[in-house]
Formats: C-alpha cells, structure tokens, sequence
C-alpha cells in the first residue's frame, strides 16, 4: 500500500540520517580528543612540568643554606607544590568520567569553583538546568563545549567576572557563558586555526550542530563576551 510504503521510507530516511548525524558526531569528538590530548600535554609539560623543575632546583639551593634562611624558601616550595597538586587534579579531574557521574549542573559547578581557584576571572553559576535526563554522549559533548568556553575567558578574555547562566524548560536547555572582558577581536575569523590553536570555536560550534543544537556567540571590543548553547530535547541524541 502506498502509505505503507510512504512510512517506510520515511522511517528509513530518519534512521539514515541518524546514522549520518551519529557518523559526524563520532568524527567530531574524536578529533577534539586528538587535540585536547594535545593541549593536556602542553599543560602538563608547561605548568606542571615547569613548577617541578623549578622546585628541584630550589630544593638543591636549600641543602647548601644556613637552617635560619630556609624558612620563606621552604614556604615558597610549598606553594609551588600546592600549585602543581592543584594543576594536576584539574587535568585527571577532566581526564575522568567522574565529570559524567556528577551530572552535568554539578560538573560546571565544579568547573567555575576550579577556575575560580586558579586566579583571574571568577566564575558564577546562576540558575539551574531543567529536569531532563540527557544521555551521556550529550552531557559530555555540553560539558566539554562549556569548558571550553569558559577556558577560553580564562586564557583570552581579562575579564574579572564570568557567569555560566544555566535555564531552559521541558522542550531543552541553554547554556550562556559571558564575562566582561575584552571581546573577541574582529580579526579571529581571518586568522584561522594554527599550531597553536585557534580549533576551539569552530569545533565547539560543529559539536553543538552536530547534536542539533547551536553555538552563538556575541562579542564586541572592550564589551565582553556571551556565548550562549542551546540544544533542544528533539536533538540528535534526544532525551
Ligand atoms: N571570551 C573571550 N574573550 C576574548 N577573546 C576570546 C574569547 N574567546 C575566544 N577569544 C578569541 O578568539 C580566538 C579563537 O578562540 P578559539 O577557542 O577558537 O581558539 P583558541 O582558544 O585560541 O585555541 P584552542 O581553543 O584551539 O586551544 C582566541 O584566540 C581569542 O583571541
Ligand atoms: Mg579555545
């Protein structure tokens, strides 16, 4: 029968293109794991890395010091060592799926506290997500956008405050994440992904349309920055 037919087709047609949105989600993810290994690395190497090389060298210097000069390097060696613990529970802290067993509200409660602590901005969590259960793939795909735009006002904005605004209702959520730094320069689009980076944005926002949802962000010179995501419950992976 003709109708039959027509919902098959139809049926097979929402699967394929299913099966295509997972496909690219798939490709998406794995080539912001490749380069977030990257940076986690860079970290590691950088701050970590640096701090004990450092601390080894003052440590060598102590040995050959009076007993009554130790006292303020000793201190200095401790926060040096503080700095690299806090440094790398930070990295194992997002390496593990602890983030995911938290449930996502509470991740990024977890994540403004943690880069609060780190200096520079202080970030606020307002609001709160509505009661959905997401699956996991989407939780983890709105965490690591979210991290990385509030990583992005941490490394680029100078901003003094950043608020991640959660809302939404029954029908899907959004996520805004503004700070009142200096914006984002005009000239970024042009410049283009590099060595050094520049792939955040872009695969943040390829992420979010991926899952259906979207990535939009305002900023002006000297006016801050709001980003804000959006995905609704009839997205790719719905709830
Ligand atoms: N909140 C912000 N405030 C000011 N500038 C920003 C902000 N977010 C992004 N930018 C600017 O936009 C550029 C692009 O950001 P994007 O996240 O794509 O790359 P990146 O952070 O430089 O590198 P990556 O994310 O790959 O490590 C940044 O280099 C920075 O100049
Ligand atoms: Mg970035």
């Amino acid at each position: 029968m003709v109708v039959e037919d027509g919902t098959v087709q139809a049926a097979t047609s929402r699967e394929e293109s299913l099966r295509r949105g997972l496909r690219a989600l798939a490709h998406e993810l794995t080539t912001a794991e490749a380069r977030e290994r990257e940076r986690i690395a860079r970290d590691l190497h950088d701050e970590i890395g640096q701090i004990l090389t450092v601390a080894r060298f003052m440590v060598q210097q102590l040995k050959g010091m009076p007993p009554a000069e130790q006292g303020p390097h000793i201190d200095e060696l401790a926060d040096m060592l503080a700095q690299a613990s806090r440094a790398t529970r930070s990295a194992t802290f997002d390496l593990s799926s602890k983030v995911l067993d938290l449930g996502l509200e509470e991740a990024l409660v977890e994540l403004a506290g943690r880069l609060s602590r780190a200096g520079g901005a202080v970030f606020r969590v307002d609001g709160h997500l509505p009661p959905v259960e997401w699956p996991e793939p989407a939780r983890w795909v709105l965490y690591r956008v979210v991290r990385e735009l509030a990583s992005n006002v941490q490394r680029h904005a100078r901003a003094h405050l950043a608020i991640i605004r959660l809302g939404g209702d029954a029908r899907g959520l959004t996520i805004a994440v503004t700070d009142d730094g200096i914006g984002i320069a005009a000239d970024w689009a042009s410049r283009g992904p590099s060595r050094e980076g520049g792939f955040g944005l872009v695969s943040a926002h390829s992420q979010m349309q991926v899952l259906g949802g979207t990535l939009v962000v305002e900023s002006g010179i000297g006016r801050g920055t709001c980003a804000t995501v959006s995905l609704p419950v009839n997205g790719l992976l719905s709830p």
